[in-house]
């Protein structure tokens, strides 16, 4: 019986181990972030390789892909309302994504650090 219980909490560990490990390398899904993206407007303001009023996808993720903390800072900017500074000086509350499904905005902003 000991010997029993041993064995499955060694298949436990390894079947958490499999899940945890797979869940963190979801692949993006850049077609769904591209959807999402469009339906919030993100590209009247952003390229993915042309600066428009804000920086171009590329060039955040370049910014951002070598910061461990990159992936948090993109979610709080993108549901906080931070500053936001125009080309043209002003400063307005950069828009805040509208989603109920906190797994679509974090697809979106794989997808941007994936670029
Ligand atoms: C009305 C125009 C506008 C819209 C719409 C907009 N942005 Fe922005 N965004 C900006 C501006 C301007 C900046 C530059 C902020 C700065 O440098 O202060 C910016 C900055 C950013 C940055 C870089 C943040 C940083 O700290 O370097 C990212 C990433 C970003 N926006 C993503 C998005 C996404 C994703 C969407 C759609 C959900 C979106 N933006 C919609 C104007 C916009």
């Amino acid at each position: 019986m000991k010997h029993l219980y041993s064995l499955s909490l060694k298949t436990f560990s390894a079947m958490t181990l499999a899940v945890c490990c797979f869940s963190a390398q979801a692949e993006v899904d850049a077609d769904a972030a591209k959807d999402f993206a469009k339906q919030n407007n993100c590209f009247r303001c952003h390229g993915v390789d042309k600066d428009k009023d804000g920086p171009s996808f590329t060039k955040s993720a370049a910014k951002f892909k070598a910061d461990p903390k990159g992936e948090e800072k993109l979610l709080k900017h993108l549901s906080s309302g931070e500053k936001a500074k125009f080309p043209d000086g002003h400063e307005e509350p950069h828009m805040i994504v509208k989603s109920d499904d906190p797994k679509e905005v974090k697809n979106l902003v794989d997808w941007i650090l994936s670029l």
